[in-house]
């Protein structure tokens, strides 16, 4: 009786990775579940980041690992406290294949926790949660955009070399936020600065006037900021606005220059941010990705553009290495680690916790771009504290 009991697990066994081979072989659509903002301050980036994955997939003929690509959409409203439910229903009632997403934190943290206790594959491609690829880390999680330190860090030494000495900082009081404040912080006292003051709003807020008050009679060397999408748009008018423009610097985590010069108009004229990715980098292989998408959305892209193209990018290396097969996540790992990805930002390899190893580029605005001055930090690589893999 056991060992017919165990006979027939073992066939049933066989017969399930026979099905699942058989499956592959069809061809069985390959289920992206993109979990992403379409609705509040970050809407725009989510539709960015999107438009930037299915350009990628286009130009592979709408396959990736050999498997045609379908999506299921899910707007996670950049609201953590859904954000679980959200992810839930893409691993269990659509069993997707692999998660992207997404913008917020918070809501990318949930993401992570579903992912290291489910197994499933998720690559984000914007949010820097700096634990994704720090204390979370994992040989599923994947990030093709940032840790919330990077351009913060590069910002810090580069306002430190100007020789700035004291800072009022400002932003959201959220991971991104403070980590992004954290790693300019780092830098910029290594320099010989000090951040004097260091003043938050509540996401999604934008009731900035009794900040920027404070900030007016504190009288600091320069402002270092945080902020993205619509606020930021809404932050540089009302810094302006406030007179502030003309008499304390304000400098930045290059998303707040990104994606919104258009709604910012003359006022975020001059500003300097770091960020991996700029308007101006002119090689042959940004002047074809900018080409393509212009063409595609009639729209300009931006750095959340080009982070859901190397999404795509890093899935479809990772998938062609095992033929289509997500369940064999060591090489699927192993290809991804080992690969040089052609990004239009520069090309750039991942660490060894997941996240881009990149440079930094200075730039400033200069009527709707963002024209690179230099690059404030060559390669730089995330210090991936508390990871463990
Ligand atoms: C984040 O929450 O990590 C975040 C959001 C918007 C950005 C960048 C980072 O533009």
């Amino acid at each position: 009786m056991k060992n017919t009991r165990l006979g027939l697990s073992l066939f049933t066994t066989a017969l399930l990775a026979l099905a699942s081979s058989a499956t592959l072989a069809q061809g069985a659509k390959l289920k992206v579940g993109l979990m992403l903002p379409y609705t509040g301050t970050f809407a725009a980036l989510g539709t960015a980041i999107e438009n930037g994955f299915r350009l990628y997939v286009a130009e592979q003929g709408g396959k990736l690992g050999g498997r045609e690509v379908e999506f299921v959409k899910v707007d996670d409203e950049s609201d953590p406290s859904k954000a679980t439910d959200n992810v839930n229903k893409l691993v269990k009632r659509d069993n997707v294949d692999v998660l992207v997403g997404t913008v917020h934190s918070g809501v990318a943290m949930a993401m992570a926790k579903v992912a290291k206790d489910s197994g499933t594959l998720l690559i984000v491609p914007n949010a820097g949660a700096d634990a994704v690829t720090g204390a979370m880390c994992g040989p599923n999680i994947f990030r093709s955009s940032f840790s919330n330190w990077q351009p913060g860090y590069a910002m810090g030494e580069v306002v430190a070399k100007k020789g700035h000495k004291k800072v009022v900082t400002i932003t959201w009081k959220y991971a991104a936020g403070d980590e992004s404040v954290r790693g300019f912080k780092e830098a910029f006292e290594k320099g010989g600065g000090q951040v004097v003051k260091e003043l938050n709003l509540p996401f999604p807020g934008v009731e900035f006037q009794a900040l920027l008050t404070d900030i007016a009679s504190t009288r600091p060397d320069a402002v270092y900021t945080f902020f993205a999408g619509g606020g930021a748009v809404k932050f540089v008018k009302d810094y302006a606005a406030a007179g502030l423009k003309k008499n304390i610097p304000l400098y930045g985590a290059g998303f707040l220059t990104d994606g919104t010069l258009e709604a910012q108009g003359a006022d975020a004229d001059g500003l300097l941010t770091t960020l991996h990715y700029a308007d101006s980098l002119g090689t042959p292989r940004d002047s074809a990705f900018r080409l393509a998408y212009a063409k595609s959305y009639k729209l300009q892209p931006d750095v959340y553009a080009v982070q859901g193209y190397d999404a795509a990018q890093i899935l479809g290396i990772g998938l062609t290495a095992v033929k289509g097969d997500v369940g064999k996540k060591a090489e699927f790992a192993a290809a991804v680690q080992r690969a040089r990805i052609d990004s239009p930002r520069g090309p750039f390899m991942l660490s060894k916790a997941h996240n881009p190893v990149q440079d930094i580029y200075l730039r400033q605005v200069v009527g709707k771009e963002n024209k690179v001055v230099g690059v404030a930090s060559k390669a730089l690589t995330d210090p991936a504290r508390g990871c463990r893999m």
